[in-house]
């Protein structure tokens, strides 16, 4: 198959960890007879930096006209000063909204060769962590009307948060199609206690979890969520939630795993265009330094071709190498310990492809 992949390698490690991406993609490619055209978006901070602006609307189009994207990061300090209406993740916002990528999920597993990176106890993390959050992602209070007045001489601001049926009902069906897959248990997280749109967003799922009777369905408080991720994460498998309880609770989750520069995620739409990146940030402060982990970025290669390309043997072949190289016993700083062997972004990306 040919396919056409956007390139957005971004700011700070985002170019070195997105490069050895494209090697293990250019080694499936080799094994399975595949091509893959790459063309380069700048985004973020180096657009701001070229053309003004976080991206331009030629790279917009560019990412539309793909089969997906691969992006890397976006963001740094160096952009920390200028106007909002041009950050760097306005433009992360803006491909989100256009390409209609209102499905993020965040898979948080523990490697076994990496269980003892975790922060949490053995006796907590029992069997292991495996789940997957499902976040919505093109609404609630990221895409609300916002504005700051002044009111009766101080400044008041407003974020409004707002859900249609039809937005809860399609991140619901993917949440309930994608525990099918799996562990076939739904918790769906809100604030249902004090939110209306939280009232809406749980009235929805339930409607969905009768049309769904394999999978098994339970509502939880955000707050809730927080604290249970921590006293006993094996009991979740799918859990789906609004755009921002979703950011934050998938930073918490992915902590549970000891190593966030590990961790892929996938952003998709109706249709089989998505994007995928790594969920870590810029990392400026080791940018260009060959010490990031490019294993998030590689694993979110393999659910580009698990999810957009339907490439499923090679997705499987590419998360077999990533665990070969583990125990193999490669690591990049961040997951490093005595007795194993400490490689760089490039030698740990080589590896990788070398298994393929
Ligand atoms: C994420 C990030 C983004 C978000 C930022 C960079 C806008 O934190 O992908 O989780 O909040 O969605
Ligand atoms: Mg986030």
């Amino acid at each position: 198959m040919r396919k056409n992949i956007a390139v957005l390698k971004g700011d700070g490690i985002g170019p070195e960890i997105v490069d050895q991406a494209i090697l293990v993609l250019d080694a499936i490619a080799k094994k399975y007879g595949h091509e893959f055209v790459y063309t380069e978006v700048d985004i973020g901070g180096c657009s701001i930096d070229k053309h003004g602006v976080p991206i331009t609307e030629e790279g917009m189009a560019m990412c539309k006209a793909s089969d997906s994207v691969l992006l890397g990061a976006v963001g740094g300090p160096k952009w920390d000063g200028v106007d909002p209406s041009i950050r760097p993740e306005k433009a992360l916002l803006a491909v989100r909204k256009e390409l209609g990528l209102f499905a993020n999920l965040r898979p948080t597993k523990l490697f076994a060769q990496l269980a003892d990176a975790s922060p949490l106890k053995d006796s907590v993390v029992g069997d292991g962590i495996d789940l997957m959050i499902v976040r919505e992602l093109t609404g609630g209070i990221y895409f609300g009307k916002r504005r700051t007045e002044v009111v009766e001489g101080e400044k008041v601001a407003t974020d409004e948060m707002t859900y249609s049926e039809h937005e809860v009902e399609r991140i619901g069906r993917v949440a309930f199609e994608t525990a099918r897959k799996r562990g076939k248990r739904v918790a769906s997280v809100d604030k249902a206690n004090v939110l209306d749109s939280s009232r809406l967003w749980r009235a929805v799922m339930h409607r969905l979890a009768e049309e769904y009777p394999d999978v098994a369905y339970s509502d939880i408080l955000v707050d809730n969520t927080a604290m249970q991720l921590i006293k006993n994460p094996g009991q979740f498998d799918v859990i789906v939630t609004e755009n921002m309880f979703g950011d934050i609770l998938s930073d918490e989750a992915s902590m549970l795993t000891g190593s966030i520069g590990m961790m892929p995620s996938a952003s998709l739409s109706s249709t089989t265009l998505g994007m995928y990146e790594p969920i870590h940030g810029s990392a400026p402060d080791i940018a260009g330094m060959d010490l990031a982990n490019p294993i998030g970025t590689i694993m979110s290669a393999a659910m580009m071709l698990r999810y957009s390309f339907d490439m499923i043997e090679e997705a499987d072949a590419i998360e077999a190498a990533v665990n070969k190289v583990l125990d193999d016993g490669y690591r990049t700083a961040d997951i490093w310990k005595e007795g194993f062997r400490k490689v760089g972004c490039a030698e740990m990306g080589a590896a990788v492809a070398a298994r393929l």
